[in-house]
């Protein structure tokens, strides 16, 4: 099993790509289950569905989906958290039914419960048909950071500095990124049947090379990706720059 990768010369390419590859998916099984993610890469990939809908009848009206993380201690509501980003960029924009979408609460109760709870339901929606991921620069998938292994679960997790300070850009200042947050484990991602993980830019060159070329280790999540039967890997120029 080895990752595939698709090159393309920008990120807008890339976000073109990813978006049909979803939109295919969506039109050969209209009640699809998708895997989705926040931060700025997908963002275009999302601008790009919400033009399929409106220009092409792409429908969404049975399409389930998943989100990977959440800020511990955001409630849905709150202008950082991810249900609040992808409600903004996305599902307020297409024709998706809200209680299709899952995105983990940062605000439970119970971090262990809110876990089995959201791998519960996946479960129950047959599970995860393709998880559009992004990475970041130390190399997480999610919010599981170096270290992460790779039979971990929906669960509760410290941010590393790194990620607080790549987040940093969001939030007012550096005291109010949350520490905490709720992500998908390795083995939930792993389990889905399609991995696509989009990277565009050279800050995330290495983590790219280490992902592919590395043996799969904690010290790289994303490398544990190389276990997987089908996943695909769409890299602009830059994030492709180190790759032997
Ligand atoms: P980014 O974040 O898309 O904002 O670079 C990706 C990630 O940290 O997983």
């Amino acid at each position: 099993m080895s990752i595939q990768t698709k090159i393309h010369d920008t990120a807008d390419l890339v976000a073109q790509s990813a978006a049909q590859t979803i939109a295919t998916l969506i039109r050969k099984k209209p009640n699809a289950v998708i895997g989705l993610a926040t931060g700025s890469t997908p963002v275009k990939t999302y601008a790009e569905l919400i033009h399929l809908h409106r220009e092409n009848n792409l429908s969404f009206a049975k399409v389930t989906t998943f989100n990977l993380d959440e800020y511990w201690g955001l409630d849905g509501d709150h202008n950082q958290s991810y249900r609040h980003f992808m409600q903004d960029l996305f599902f307020n924009r297409i024709d998706i039914c809200t209680w299709n979408t899952h995105v983990p609460n940062g605000k439970a109760v119970d971090p262990a419960l809110e876990g089995k709870s959201f791998e519960a339901q996946i479960r129950a929606s047959g599970g995860v048909d393709l998880w559009l991921l992004g990475i970041g620069h130390n190399g997480h998938i999610a919010f599981n950071e170096p270290g992460s292994t790779i039979n971990s679960r929906t669960r509760q997790v410290d941010l590393t500095q790194t990620t607080i300070e790549a987040n940093t850009r969001f939030f007012q200042n550096q005291d109010d990124v949350p520490r905490k947050a709720i992500t998908a484990g390795i083995a939930t991602i792993l389990d889905a049947r399609q991995i696509l993980l989009l990277a565009t830019g050279s800050a995330k060159a290495n983590a790219i090379k280490q992902a592919l070329q590395d043996q799969p280790t904690s010290q790289s999540p994303a490398s544990f990706l190389q276990t997987h039967a089908n996943c695909t890997f769409m890299l602009d120029k830059e994030a492709a720059s180190q790759i032997a």
